[in-house]
């Protein structure tokens, strides 16, 4: 089995060092990227194409683990050297996912959402959606845990989209009032508070979300902007544009804050 990355970073890093350990072979191309990347991609010995087409040429399933914004781009470009099956893993809506894989002439697609951080390990819930999801999930033989969730390209994306909505607007509201808690000297009762009327393990969950808002937030206030135009069509994004703009404030303030200290306040009993 050939597997081919388009893009190598975190997600590409995690996912290749298992394939390859289980004795699937990983491609990449890292020509014109970062030194990280190409960093990445000599460290864990991928074999190296000359072009991201090659990659697609050749790959029995192709991933595409870009950035969001790059997701039409790549696509565009290898379109039509995809021979085996080409897998969005980006986290964009189901429009760019749908207009992203109308470029892959072979038609051979599949809609692929992470369903929480790739720092969990390759074992970390990934949805799928496409008539081709059956085919990206034999790779579960090989220690990922693929989900098949319906046969319409948009569904999987469109399911990450929605549970960021819930997830990233906690998130946004713990921030909010915690960091209030934190300034009026409250920040440990209300903690406590909080823990008393939430679930087993809340106070850990909260630092949690809270020191991961500020680190993620250029990241995650990308993609509240691909939230909030999945929700407009559907209902006014009230409460996804109030999360889309927390993350835009918390990521311009990234550096230049003091949110540290709230962490600190939170872990000293
Ligand atoms: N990390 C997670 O836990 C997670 C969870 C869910 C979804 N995702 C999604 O998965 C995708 C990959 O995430 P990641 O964390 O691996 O990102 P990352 O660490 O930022 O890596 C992105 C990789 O894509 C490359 N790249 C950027 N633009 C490119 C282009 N036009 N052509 C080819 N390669 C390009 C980057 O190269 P350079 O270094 O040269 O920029 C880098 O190697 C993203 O869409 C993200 O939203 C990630």
């Amino acid at each position: 089995m050939k597997v081919g990355f388009l893009g190598f970073g975190e997600v590409s890093r995690v996912l290749s060092r298992k394939l390859m350990a289980e004795g699937v072979e990983a491609y990449t191309c890292t020509e014109e990227r970062s030194l990280k990347t190409r960093q990445n991609a000599l460290d864990l010995g991928v074999k190296l194409c000359e072009s991201l087409e090659e990659v697609a040429e050749i790959s029995d399933i192709t991933i595409s683990a870009v950035v969001p914004g790059a997701t039409v781009e790549v696509s565009k470009k290898v379109g039509n050297s995809v021979k085996g099956v080409y897998v969005d893993m980006n986290s964009v809506s189901p429009f760019t996912v749908k207009e992203a894989l109308s470029f892959v002439e072979n038609g051979k697609t599949v809609d692929a959402s992470i369903m929480g951080s790739i720092k969990k390990g390759a074992d970390v819930k990934i949805v799928a959606s496409g008539s081709f999801a059956e085919s990206f999930a034999e790779l579960n033989q090989y220690g990922m845990n693929i989900n098949i969730v319906g046969p319409d390209l948009g569904q999987a994306s469109a399911l990450k989209m929605l549970r960021s909505v819930y997830t990233k607007g906690v998130s946004a509201l713990l921030f909010e009032s915690l960091y209030t808690a934190y300034k009026m000297g409250i920040d440990d009762i209300l903690l406590k508070y909080l823990s008393e009327t939430e679930c087993p393990g809340f106070k850990e969950s909260a630092i949690s979300r809270i020191m991961s808002s500020e680190l993620n937030a250029k990241r995650r206030a990308q993609e509240m902007l691909e939230v909030v135009k999945v929700v407009s069509e559907y209902t006014d994004p009230v409460m996804s544009r109030a999360t889309l703009e927390f993350f835009q404030m918390i990521s311009k303030k990234q550096g230049k804050s003091n949110y540290e200290k709230i962490f600190h306040g939170f872990s000293d009993d």
